[in-house]
């Protein structure tokens, strides 16, 4: 039997027997392109060879790249876990054609592969062709039809509809009708009594779509309408973990050797066995299938967080933990045990796990204690949502509700149905679904784009020229317009542009675009699809003229400054707190620069001074930039360039040195360190468990940072007379004042002594109990103060009531001793009737009470109401 290693070598292996290139995969998480969050199809990395922006280095290449399917058009996120089959993160086996070879040659190589080299039998596999759709004016793909006809007959030969067998990347782009190859794994009982061919697309288990060979040929407008593509393309997708099933004869993705290990040390960490409770069993796959996703994300550089793609992760991972806790009764944290067992199976094919291993595992133990922190406050709303439930005599959960049990908390909804099913109570399902209808359009307002077509105005290719130069003779290829939230920009696309667009952590350069008519401003550069884009807010009168695309170079070069200076920081914090310092994250902007790196504890101060002494002695040693452009990869590797994980790089990468600081790089740097000026960092902080973050300005920023701190020192100087110590002068000043309050505190307590022994001289005797009344001119504390020592000093038969006023405000405090609040009297009421003669309020024990108020001049007639009041 052959090993799912085995099985994707064998694929690839294959394809290059038929003259494919064999390329890496590229990264799962995607970071230059704005309709795509994901790697979610093998033809992901291809698409501005598909889209015509840059020419195919190989014709027809061959891979098997990493996929996640958990947002947009793509999503079986709430599938994964309850069938067999369905994935996260998955591994697609493709092969392309661009411009080369077509249906015939595609449908011929997958019949040999999967017949011939793989052995399946033939009876058991069935295609599907594409139906037609008459109203595109699309008849049925009868060429794809015939191609099949020859290796299989008419009954194993389907027609399918729009949905499953025309594919589109996206709303508009490259698109056409496709062939899926799907498998039969039935017993042949099971096949006798009903015909593979009525189960395909059924979602019957065990009769599943293995492949997908899509025939590219047409381009989708804006409208809707679609144009023949001039380059057709074949781009094919296989399902890997269910190639792997059906070769090593199982009914489930997760019994094959992808998923065995990882279940088997679910079922050793939680005590429980995989295939005797079908919850149990669902939770296992859950888990066993998320583990993935999370630790290839965090290798390709998605830490876990609260938006966008981190988002996406945290809710994988949160339903995850979820799932275990229900059902594998892990209550602590678990999951991230479960990565020496991953690492080993898939460390061969994917070595940066094994490399990142000890960042994705304090990542992964960190978002678990947090997760199941919040799952207990979920557990108590839901505890409480369920009494009330009860409570107002009902037996439904509203949707709002679960939905927020579902969003805030993550707990998916077949959870919550299940606890409320324990607890006798439903929930109101179309009301969720509302919810979750209503938040879908939510993101969608909030990402709304309206595109148009783009407008060619001349054919070509972009050339990018802003390593040499800031100015630039041009024209305009192409334009298109559009829309998002209100707001109509256009992207323009140059035959030569100097514009830096923005990627690897860079801003876009700003500028203007001149020609002999006009000016107009570029406020932004962007990637899209490897195509530099410039937008603007209007567009020339005169399109076609030839004119001069200018950057602004003083944010260049400050950009040019940060981008440079963020190399040297990058080595001197592997200098100083070691080689697993790696980055994570970077942005480079004209004002600042960010750094996000591994690292498990705070960096100290004395550390940060190090770095910063390190980088400033690079800076005045003035080391000149050597640039390589295009360096085989392996000659940079020699080189000792540091790349990063999560990258894609092609078989050339542009290599940037400044002396011993050698990365792989594409942004724009400094001819040599001395422009830097010199570095100082603003903050060091934590994005996420094991990464850290510095802020750093440069150049003149600095200097404008020295401006202000001076200033400050120079106005605090001003404020000690210009004391030539101003340190000495402040803790002087410090001092000085630490005495004046020990004084001042002193002083209060021997007025309060004064004060307190004149009361108890004034002090009546009525009806044998000491009676104190008296309006004093002091503050609130002052008086209590007083109050509590009088209650200290009598006893027995004391009643005290005092009415103070400070800065203006009244105060009435009553205390008597406890035998009064035995024989009926109490503090509190007493106030808060006399408050209302004070325009007040208050309140407090029986033996002591205050209220405050706003009019002083009731407060005697309040003072005898509450003597009066008491009875005295
Ligand atoms: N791009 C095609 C798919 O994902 C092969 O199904």
């Amino acid at each position: 039997m052959l090993t799912a290693n085995e099985i994707r070598d064998s694929f690839v292996k294959f394809f290059e027997s038929k003259g494919h290139q064999i390329v890496p995969s590229a990264p799962m998480v995607i970071k230059d392109d704005p309709t795509l969050m994901f790697t979610n199809a093998g033809m992901n990395q291809f698409k501005d060879i598909i889209l015509g922006n840059h020419p195919a280095k190989y014709k027809r290449v061959t891979d098997s790249q990493k996929c996640l399917r958990v947002s947009g058009k793509h999503n079986d996120l709430e599938e994964v876990g309850h069938d067999t089959y369905h994935h996260t993160m998955f591994e697609m086996l493709g092969n392309w054609s661009f411009g080369d070879y077509f249906k015939k040659e595609a449908i011929s190589w997958a019949y040999e592969y999967l017949v011939s080299v793989l052995k399946l039998d033939p009876k058991d596999l069935y295609v599907t062709v594409f139906e037609g759709s008459p109203s595109e004016g699309i008849s049925r793909d009868d060429e794809a039809a015939g191609y099949w006809g020859q290796f299989f007959p008419e009954d194993h030969i389907i027609n399918g509809n729009k949905h499953d067998n025309f594919w589109e990347m996206g709303d508009t782009g490259p698109c056409g009708p496709c062939s899926e190859i799907h498998i039969d794994s039935r017993s042949a009982e099971e096949k006798a009594a009903v015909p593979g061919r009525e189960l395909v697309n059924k979602d019957h288990p065990q009769v599943i779509e293995i492949w997908n060979l899509v025939f590219m040929q047409y381009n989708r407008k804006a409208d809707g309408t679609l144009e023949p593509l001039p380059a057709k393309v074949i781009d094919t997708g296989m399902g890997f973990e269910r190639l792997v099933r059906t070769l090593q004869g199982k009914t489930s993705n997760y019994d094959t050797d992808v998923f065995q290990p990882i279940i088997k040390a679910i079922g050793d960490l939680s005590g429980k066995k995989y295939g005797d409770d079908e919850k149990v069993d669902v939770a296992m796959r859950v888990v066993a299938d998320h583990i993935r996703t999370i630790a290839f994300s965090i290798t390709d550089g998605q830490l876990p967080s609260n938006a966008k793609a981190g988002y996406v992760i945290r809710r994988i991972l949160r339903r995850a933990v979820r799932y275990a806790y229900t059902f594998l009764g892990q209550k602590q944290v678990f999951m991230y045990k479960l990565l020496p067992v991953l690492i080993e199976n898939m460390g061969g094919a994917y070595p940066e796990l094994k490399a990142q291993q000890a960042l994705i595992e304090k990542v992964m133990k960190e978002e678990e204690e947090s997760f199941l922190r919040t799952l207990e406050t979920g557990i108590r709303l839901l505890d409480k949502t369920m009494a009330e439930t009860k409570a107002a005599g009902k037996t439904e959960i509203s949707g709002v509700d679960a939905f927020t049990l579902y969003d805030t908390f993550g707990f998916p909804f077949d959870l919550t149905e299940l606890i409320l099913r324990e607890n006798g109570l439903t929930a109101d399902v179309k009301g969720f679904e509302a919810e979750m209808q209503k938040q879908k359009e939510r993101a969608r307002n909030a990402a709304a784009v309206e595109t148009g077509d783009w407008v060619t105005l001349k054919e070509g290719e972009t050339t990018f020229v802003g390593y040499d130069y800031t100015e630039y003779e041009t024209s305009i290829l192409r334009y298109r317009q559009i829309k998002q939230k209100n707001q109509t920009l256009y992207q323009i696309v140059l035959s030569d542009t100097p514009f830096y667009a923005e990627s690897g952590g860079q801003v876009g350069d700003t500028g203007v675009l001149v020609s002999e008519f006009e000016t107009i401003d570029i406020i932004d550069t962007k990637k899209e699809n490897n195509l530099p884009i410039h937008i603007a807010k209007k567009l020339p009168e005169h399109l076609e003229a030839p004119m001069m695309a200018c950057v602004d170079t003083d944010k260049r070069a400050a950009c040019a400054a940060n981008h440079s200076c963020t190399h040297l920081l990058d080595e001197a914090l592997r200098q100083v707190l070691g080689t697993h310092v790696e980055q994570k994250g970077s942005l480079v902007t004209p004002d600042s620069l960010r750094f996000d790196f591994s690292h498990f504890q705070k960096v100290t101060p004395e550390q940060i001074r190090e770095v910063e002494h390190l980088v400033n002695a690079k800076i005045r040693e003035n080391v000149p930039l050597t640039e390589y452009r295009n360096l085989p990869i392996e000659k940079a590797k020699e080189l000792g360039a540091i790349a990063l994980f999560g990258e894609k790089y092609g078989d050339e990468v542009r290599v940037v040195q400044f002396g011993s600081s050698i990365e792989f790089c594409g942004g724009t740097h400094v001819s040599a360190t001395g422009k830097i000026g010199m570095v100082k960092i603003i903050s060091e902080s934590s994005v996420a468990a094991g990464v850290r973050r510095i802020e750093a300005v440069t150049g003149a920023k600095v200097e404008e940072m020295f401006d202000t701190v001076q200033d400050t020192i120079n106005d605090l100087k001003a404020l000690f007379n210009n004391a030539p110590d101003l340190k000495a002068a402040i803790s002087k000043y410090i001092e000085e004042n630490a005495g004046l309050k020990k004084q001042m505190e002193e002083f209060m307590k021997e007025k309060e002594a004064a004060v307190k022994n004149k009361l108890i001289e004034g002090a009546k005797e009525i009806n044998g109990v000491k009676v104190i009344q008296a309006v004093l001119p002091m503050p609130a504390d002052a008086v209590k103060n007083i109050a509590f020592q009088l209650k200290g000093q009598f006893p027995e038969n004391l009643f005290v009531v005092i009415g103070s006023v400070f800065e203006n405000k009244p105060l009435l405090t009553v205390t008597m001793s406890d035998d009064q609040v035995k024989a009926g009297l109490n503090a509190g009421q007493l106030v808060r009737e006399a408050a209302k003669l004070i325009q007040g309020g208050g309140g407090g024990q029986p033996h002591f009470a205050t209220a405050g108020g706003k009019n002083p001049d009731g407060l005697s007639a309040a003072v005898d109401k509450i003597v009066s009041l008491a009875g005295f």
